[in-house]
């Protein structure tokens, strides 16, 4: 077995992460890149370095899952969102703008798409947009093109794919035109504050902020804060949370589902 065949049935031990779903260049960039940190020149050497350290393996764990997602990832976020708060904004405002920050692939903003298409297909001028914007060029392009794997979609019913995507001849699916055309993608780091999306009614941020210090967190819910609509909503991460710093800036709506409501700072 060559080194990388035996560091990644390693990792799929240790981690019980499954290499195999990731492509391999995808596997070897992320490798690269903690290689680069810890000063491994080959595979052998970050082998022996995972060995020596532990607490390597939690940040290759981190490394190998940052753009990790999936349509309607926690099923009863996505709920709420299509019973209480999209169908909240369409009635009383006959629109609904929605910023998806860290969208990664597209599944996110996609899944949210696709629950405002349903929402308002009976309906006519409700004027609905969502921005979604990750760091990563790479995994933005992914987004736009809006082709995934079947296994991608095999937790979806199949009106839903029928209704929202394309099978093409190599088995793949491709999301409709009508979906696309609701979203916004653009390049924004979270970091540098707010983009284009001001003013919406309400951000999605999820699973975003894994190697993010407390004082970016901060920033972040602060950026956010401003970004936001009074009355608008916050959906985080199921295992994010707000620090004390920024605590006055939101109350919970949903404390269990990591929605928050913008509290207004006079
Ligand atoms: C694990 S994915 C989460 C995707 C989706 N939100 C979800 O919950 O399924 C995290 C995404 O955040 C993006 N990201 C990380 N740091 C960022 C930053 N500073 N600004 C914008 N996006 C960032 C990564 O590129 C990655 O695509």
């Amino acid at each position: 077995m060559d080194d990388l065949k035996q560091l990644k049935a390693l990792i799929e031990k240790t981690l019980k992460v499954r290499c195999s779903q990731y492509k391999e260049e995808y596997i070897k960039r992320r490798l690269l890149s903690r290689m680069r940190t810890t000063g491994s020149g080959n595979y052998e050497e970050y082998t022996r370095y995972l060995n020596n350290h532990p607490a390597e393996w939690e940040l290759l764990r981190n490394a190998l899952t940052i753009n990790v997602t999936e349509f309607f990832r926690d099923a009863e976020v996505f709920e709420i969102l299509r019973k209480e708060l999209i169908p909240k904004f369409i009635s009383e405002h006959n629109r609904i703008r929605i910023w998806c920050a860290g969208c990664s692939s597209g599944e996110e903003p996609y899944s949210l798409a696709m629950i405002i298409s349903e929402l308002t297909t009976r309906k006519s001028g409700i004027s609905s947009t969502i921005y979604a914007t990750d760091i990563d060029e790479n995994i933005l392009q992914k987004a736009k093109d809006g082709i995934y794997e079947s296994k991608a979609v095999e937790k979806l019913n199949t009106a839903i794919i029928r209704r929202h995507f394309d099978e093409l001849p190599d088995g793949r699916y491709r999301v409709k035109q009508h979906l696309k055309d609701m979203i916004h993608f653009r390049k924004h780091d979270l970091m540098s504050g707010i983009p284009a999306a001001r003013y919406v009614d309400i951000v999605t941020c999820r699973n975003v902020t894994i190697y993010f210090t407390e004082g970016q967190k901060n920033d972040l819910a602060r950026t956010i804060h401003s970004a936001l609509n009074s009355g608008g909503f916050y959906v985080m991460g199921k295992t994010e949370y707000l620090g004390r710093e920024v605590e006055g800036l939101f109350s919970h709506y949903n404390a269990l589902q990591k929605i928050l409501i913008k509290n207004d700072i006079k």
